[in-house]
């Protein structure tokens, strides 16, 4: 199955033209009736590849397949009208090459109507990045903490405090170089982020940041309260749909026991009763 992105969507380069100005809001979606609730407030939604943890309940991003982004890319697709789509290259989809990275963001593309893919990397993948976009795939590149590679860098930890500081700039300008119409910045210390905003043309898109990025993305589920597995420091909670959940769970499993659930209201005559 095919999808189309909306025809009134911000475009990559309406995108990239943002830089230095209102602040870009992005959230991520994985399904239909959530992309229609952020839609008409985000200018990016995002099908990110946290989908794994977050739905699935995987320990990391590093299970996520092709499939499964396919899947949820054209459930995101179905519910937005108005802001750019961008869905995440799972991991081993295109670290290989560049060739079998167009592959899979152009198959990602096409099946679900998404108007760009995004990828993890800096310099090690700034030739991918360049493939891509000189053959039509934007691409929005996410530097700082990049969760695919938890295995190298030793957990989830901030990245680029003291010596580690000039490898995340330069992950920044490579990203940027190889044509990148923005780049997330995961987890980098607020001075640091500001540094690469001001170094660069692109915008950049802060999680765990800083306030002066050109624009924010949180995990939907976690700023809804939804995924309450953990609660990482830079996720601000602004409901919680968790416990509300819960509680209305408990509420009814109350009233099964107790019968006060049916109620005439809810069940139906023998007798078909005549339309007033
Ligand atoms: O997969 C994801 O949700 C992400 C965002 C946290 C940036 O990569």
């Amino acid at each position: 199955m095919s999808a189309s992105a909306p025809a009134s969507a911000p475009s990559p380069s309406d995108i990239l033209a943002r830089k230095g100005g209102t602040p870009l809001v992005c959230l991520t979606a994985y399904t239909t009736p959530i992309a229609s609730l952020v839609d008409p407030h985000c200018d990016i939604v995002l099908v990110g590849d946290s989908v794994g943890m977050v739905l699935h309940g995987m320990p990391s991003t590093l299970g996520v397949t092709m499939q499964m982004m396919e899947m949820h890319g054209q459930a995101v697709a179905r519910g937005l009208n108005r802001a750019l789509m961008v869905i995440d290259m799972p991991f081993g989809s295109y670290e290989e090459s560049p060739e079998q990275a167009f592959r899979n963001a152009a198959r990602l593309m096409a099946k679900t109507g998404a108007g760009a893919v995004k990828l993890e990397g800096g310099v090690a993948m700034a030739e991918t990045i360049r493939f891509l976009t000189r053959r039509s795939i934007p691409v929005m590149a996410h530097v700082g903490l990049t969760p695919q590679a938890i295995n190298t860098l030793g957990g989830y930890k901030v990245q680029g405090r003291g010596e580690d500081r000039a490898r995340v700039l330069e992950d920044a300008r490579a990203v940027e170089q190889a044509g990148a119409f923005c780049v997330v910045l995961e987890k980098v210390p607020a001075g640091l982020a500001d540094e690469i905003t001001a170094a660069v043309s692109i915008p950049t898109i802060g999680i765990g940041a800083s306030v002066g990025c050109d624009g924010q993305i949180l995990v939907v589920d976690d700023m809804l309260g939804l995924f309450t597995a953990f609660k990482p420091k830079f996720a601000k909670r602004y409901a919680t749909l968790g416990d509300d959940a819960d509680h209305a769970i408990a509420a009814y499993a109350d009233d099964v026991r107790t019968r006060a659930f049916p109620t005439p209201a809810h069940v139906f005559a023998d007798v078909v009763e005549p339309a007033k």
